[in-house]
């Protein structure tokens, strides 16, 4: 982890933290790593307990989740798009826990717990975009993408990329916010032509604008918070929302049910949900919505307020049957195709 960071959020802890607790607990954590290995570091300095991670991305996470079902080893699963963890919640996966800071939570974090019946919450939130990579786009003299049928130019082939919807929560989020948009056969007409633009399906969510970033292809399908970081490292990459308009996820938290950890997984929610612990995003140059009302807003986070947002709808869109039928529609009528 870059020694800047780490410096920069130990400052950011209380200088009499008291290493009161004892013991472990495992999380998969589906932000980036550097967010990921943050709060591992800090959480276990300022508590005392240690924290196991894995990283794996919001689809990823749900599947290892559903395997480990009758002999859970995970205790808590932070990050990743919300749809997977309200999955998670149907299928009794996670806990039911009520956070005394709920009321300090953005009414769409407290929305997410309330439909999951209190088995999930939403700890951060964030708009879906497109990615691009400016040198690339005027090189190649493609026109920054301004809508989603901006991407249907014959002028793109090649030029796209965009994560697989089974893997990772960014895609599925993609795939329910055009249903939405455009109504699903509309959706699939769209998602059908938009194949042939695709030079590579990604498994992680983040993938492509990295992609982008390092000129591997000209514009992802990304959250817009995960433009900043990459052009701080120097690459000439932007970001946009499309003119039509566009989803947003909740990134979520939740208990795992079973979890053998289950004193210091709360301890660990807990804490997540507190503002100083929710600096630690853009601390680690992910600039992410915090859901806590009290947590400083980064100028880097994207501002919803200029942002065309549809009305998307988690609960439907969250439900397990829902998001099977539409993964396996997209992986047989969309990524069967040739290109
Ligand atoms: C990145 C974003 C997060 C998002 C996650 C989903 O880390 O910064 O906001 O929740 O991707 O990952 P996935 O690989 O499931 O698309």
């Amino acid at each position: 982890m870059n020694k800047q960071i780490l410096a920069l959020a130990l400052g950011l802890l209380s200088g009499s933290a008291a290493l009161a607790q004892q013991g472990q607990v495992n999380v998969i954590c589906s932000v980036q790593a550097d967010w990921c290995n943050l709060i591992q570091t800090v959480f276990a300095r300022s508590t005392g307990i240690k924290v196991n991670m894995t990283l794996k991305g919001s689809g990823e996470a749900l599947a290892q989740l559903i395997a480990e079902k009758a002999n859970p080893k995970t205790d808590v699963w932070f990050g990743g798009t919300g749809d997977p963890h309200l999955q998670a919640a149907e299928q009794d996966l996670s806990l039911e826990y009520k956070s005394a800071a709920l009321k300090e939570l953005h009414a769409w974090a407290q929305a997410q717990a309330e439909q999951s019946g209190f088995k999930t919450v939403g700890v951060y939130s964030g708009p879906l975009g497109f990615g691009y990579n400016s040198e690339l786009i005027a090189k190649k003299k493609l026109g920054i993408p301004k809508t989603w049928a901006d991407l249907l130019k014959p002028e793109y082939k090649g030029e796209i990329q965009v994560a697989n919807p089974a893997s990772s929560g960014t895609a599925y989020t993609m795939v329910a916010t055009l249903v939405q948009l455009m109504g699903e056969d509309k959706a699939f007409d769209y998602m059908k032509a938009l194949h042939k633009n695709i030079s590579q399906y990604t498994r992680s969510g983040t993938g492509p604008i990295k992609n982008v970033a390092r000129g591997e292809a000209s514009v992802s399908i990304s959250f817009v918070h995960d433009g900043p970081g990459e052009k701080m490292q120097g690459f000439p990459v932007e970001t946009i929302t499309p003119a039509e308009g566009t989803g947003a996820e909740i990134g979520s938290m939740s208990i795992i049910k079973g979890a053998r950890n289950l004193e210091q997984a709360k301890a660990f929610y807990e804490w997540a949900l507190t503002p100083k612990a929710q600096q630690f995003g853009a601390a680690a140059k992910q600039y992410q919505l915090p859901s806590n009302k009290a947590a400083p807003v980064d100028p880097n986070v994207p501002d919803f307020k200029k942002i065309k947002f549809i009305n998307y709808d988690y609960a439907k869109y969250g439900a397990s049957a829902e998001r099977k039928r539409l993964i396996s529609k997209w992986e047989k009528e969309v990524n069967a195709l040739p290109r």
